[in-house]
């Protein structure tokens, strides 16, 4: 596990989507996990930056979400018009301005009726694409991958989960009333990809900014493995793994210095792999 720390939040980004970006010209037609959340925003931007100026082609690229609200989401018959799912926050973010055709997106259903028919059927999607060639993430304030909340097993696939006040709080406060939800008609249900199906990724580049996840973040990196904090589950991953921190997230890792040094080594022998 490589753990970079940079200065601020748009370095933190800047590096992530470099990676990407490097991914993306060395396998045109890779497959590519996304996350939502405030934290992969600038990181989107900077792949629409580098899309519109520097001709980033992402027209052979396949993505995969992690989750869906359960209730809301992709209307077949109007794609991406429902303003408070991750289907659109994805429209809005990042495919619209990369350009990428839409039918090589998938964001899970949010207005399946058929819900545990349908999350095998995403996971049947993800294998016949070929799998996962890298797994963006962000990390949640309660420790949380997707919208595995604390307690789901580490070797839990595609479900459809319940989530916690603190979820609800959180996204409520940073996303969901922004894009002018209705508190009460906030869904209490989604559908995440599986702790073990992020795992099955081939590579895994996790992302956390501020202070406010400081302590979460040295719990799923440092701490026990555990299903209370399901990121951590890094832990456990046999592959290569990038955790791009800022300076206030990173600032209770009790082996931070060792983790620079690391990163200064593998650039004076040219091994770091971004
Ligand atoms: P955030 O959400 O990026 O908005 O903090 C992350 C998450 O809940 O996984």
């Amino acid at each position: 596990m490589d753990v970079l720390i940079r200065n601020n939040y748009k370095d933190m980004s800047l590096c992530a989507a470099r990676i990407i970006a490097a991914l993306v010209r060395e396998k045109p037609n890779a497959v590519l996990g996304l996350p939502t959340g405030s934290t992969p925003i600038g990181t989107y931007k900077e792949l629409v930056r580098m899309h519109r100026e520097e001709g980033l082609d992402f027209s052979g690229i396949t993505t995969f979400n992690l989750d869906e609200y359960l209730g809301i989401g992709k209307d077949l018959s109007k794609p991406y018009a429902q303003d408070q799912s991750y289907a659109r926050f994805m429209w809005e973010e990042l495919f619209k301005g990369i350009e990428i055709p839409l039918e090589q997106t998938h964001v899970p259903d949010g207005w399946t009726k058929t819900p545990e028919a349908y999350c095998a059927q995403y996971e049947d999607a993800i294998r016949q694409a070929g799998g996962i060639d890298l797994q963006l993430l962000g990390i949640g304030g309660n420790g949380h991958w997707g919208f595995n909340e604390p307690g789901t097993s580490l070797a839990s696939r595609t479900q459809v989960v319940t989530l916690t006040q603190q979820t609800l709080d959180d996204n409520w406060a940073l996303f969901y009333s922004k894009a002018g939800g209705r508190r009460e008609e906030m869904p209490h249900f989604a559908i995440t990809m599986g702790i073990g199906t992020i795992l099955e990724a081939r590579r895994i580049v996790m992302l956390a900014s501020g202070s406010g996840k400081a302590e979460i973040v040295a719990r799923a990196l440092e701490g026990p493995v555990t299903a209370q904090v399901t990121a951590s589950a890094i832990q456990l991953y046999p592959g290569n793994t990038t955790v791009i921190l800022d300076e206030e997230v990173a600032a209770k890792l009790s082996r931070i210095d060792y983790y620079r040094h690391v990163e200064r080594v593998k650039a004076q022998y040219h091994t770091l792999l971004y």
